[in-house]
């Protein structure tokens, strides 16, 4: 059967026939495959990526990322780490919690390719001790924020084609760590196709099936309506979202703090941001420009920006973004209805594929383009948005790696060296050394950990606190 003239003629239109080469060879089954993937191709917009993208950067004028880069200025809606109305933000935030009006977003969607983990990110075992799992130590942290609030705290979930079936199954497997099943909402996001970065024709991974991958965390916003997520909070009465990611377990789930300032200031969305190592780490900056509070991207900024210096000695523009952020509910179903709020990014990778003579390419450097929306880019549409400063040791120890910086021993040092602070807090004798490990079924934070702990007591060996330890 030859292919459908209206699919031919569709792709022929969009210079995207080679899709159908080696369509007399696939069976019925194959077919259809085939068909509705190109089916969910949007090739306009593929057109127009590939387009501006291979213009190159005509854009010197005073939007190009680096003239605006160089009228960035810090965030002036800005909460300081050792801000006097942190104890305020905390009981508002609370009382948020209490009731019922907070819910949470992780994003699960990724492919983890940094990483080199041959499962979901989420599954990777990262406490010192317990070898809990990221899914583990978010999903305990948040029961533990919804029994100290006595609601619940519905947790939207994103995979995507990527994870989902893995984290479904592995959430099933594990009783959804405790927390009700009915109060875990998973959806997928969308995906996009990979295109020859030469050409522009979108890539085949196999006869019958397009390249294509997770459309960034971006997606959330589609994902979010599509799926029914945002029509499931309005209907719990939840107003406010935490959004996290998979790669941080230090990222305080539900924090009533930021919950709190979020409120007070009126704001659509918050940003938790820490400040930079050094003017060249690789990390977007929270900013204002023309009055908005934006990030620019690192690859962005000029070395005379990113080395420039405030008055007090510290980098002028230095506030790094740790993808923790708050989102009104009406602000995500606004946006969600406007395909285009969110811009797409075009990052060069390598993608195996098949080539038109059915071989297949394991390339050795960047051959396609990837098209990425990331949810940062919401930032300039809120009305109101508020940057909110955290202890970068406390809550920024994100696994990216395989090995060194942002990295699974990284990471899971930051978690005893947390973990031992608490314990000391609390008044015990912790011998160096030794690792300290603290369930968030136990405990999240040190004031939680002195009401079960007796001060003076000395641990001298490694350190394991449960919810089914008993109190010393
Ligand atoms: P990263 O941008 O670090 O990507 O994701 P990644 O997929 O985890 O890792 P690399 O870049 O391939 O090595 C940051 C967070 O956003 C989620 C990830 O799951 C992670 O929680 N994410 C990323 C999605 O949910 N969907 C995406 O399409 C991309």
């Amino acid at each position: 059967m030859p292919a459908p003239t209206e699919l031919e003629n569709r792709l022929a239109a969009a210079g995207q026939a080679g899709l159908l080469r080696f369509w007399d060879e696939l069976d019925e089954g194959g077919r259809w495959k085939l068909a509705g993937e190109i089916d969910a191709i949007d090739f306009d917009r593929i057109t127009k990526l590939f387009a501006a993208k291979n213009a190159g950067p005509v854009d010197d004028g005073e939007d190009s990322p680096a003239a605006k880069a160089r009228r960035a200025t810090p965030p002036s809606a800005f909460v300081g780490r050792h801000d006097p109305r942190r104890s305020e933000a905390s009981s508002v935030g609370k009382g948020l919690l209490a009731e019922g009006k907070v819910g949470a977003i992780l994003v699960a969607g990724g492919q983890g390719t940094r990483l080199g983990f041959d499962k979901p990110k989420g599954m990777y075992p990262i406490g010192p001790i317990s070898e809990k799992t990221l899914f583990q130590i978010l999903c305990e942290q948040l029961l533990q924020r919804a029994q100290t609030a006595g609601v619940a705290v519905p947790y939207y979930v994103m995979t995507s084609d990527a994870t989902h079936d893995a984290t479904v199954a592995f959430f099933e497997e594990h009783a959804f760590f405790r927390l009700p099943p009915e109060d875990v909402f998973f959806f997928r996001q969308g995906n996009m196709p990979a295109v020859d970065a030469a050409t522009g024709e979108v890539l085949l991974a196999a006869k019958d099936a397009v390249a294509k991958s997770p459309d960034g965390h971006g997606g959330l916003l589609a994902g979010l309506k599509a799926s029914g997520a945002l029509a499931d909070m309005a209907a719990r009465g939840v107003e406010v979202l935490h959004y996290h990611q998979v790669d941080n377990p230090t990222a305080i789930v539900c924090d009533p703090v930021v919950l709190g300032f979020h409120r007070m200031h009126g704001s659509e969305m918050t940003t938790k941001v820490v400040p930079k190592v050094s003017p060249t780490e690789k990390m977007g900056l929270v900013c204002e420009v023309d009055g908005s509070t934006q990030i620019v991207e690192y690859s962005d900024l000029p070395d005379d920006v990113a080395e420039k210096r405030a008055d007090d000695g510290e980098l002028f523009l230095r506030w790094g973004n740790t993808a923790i952020h708050v989102f009104e509910r009406a602000f995500l179903d606004r946006l969600a209805d406007d395909a285009d709020a969110l811009p797409f990014h075009v990052a060069h990778k390598k993608v195996g594929h098949l080539a038109s003579d059915g071989g297949v390419v394991t390339p050795d450097a960047p051959n396609a383009y990837k098209f990425e929306r990331f949810i940062f880019d919401a930032l300039p549409a809120a009305e109101v948005a508020l940057v909110v400063e955290t202890n970068r040791a406390r809550e920024f120890n994100p696994v990216k790696n395989a090995s060194g910086a942002d990295s699974p021993a990284t990471s899971r040092q930051a978690l005893i060296d947390l973990h031992t602070y608490w314990m000391r807090q609390a008044g015990a004798e912790i011998a160096d050394g030794i690792k300290v490990e603290i369930s968030p079924l136990f405990a999240v934070d040190s004031e939680q950990v002195a009401r079960k702990i007796t001060p003076g007591t000395r641990y001298v060996d490694d350190l394991y606190l449960t919810s089914r330890t008993a109190a010393h």
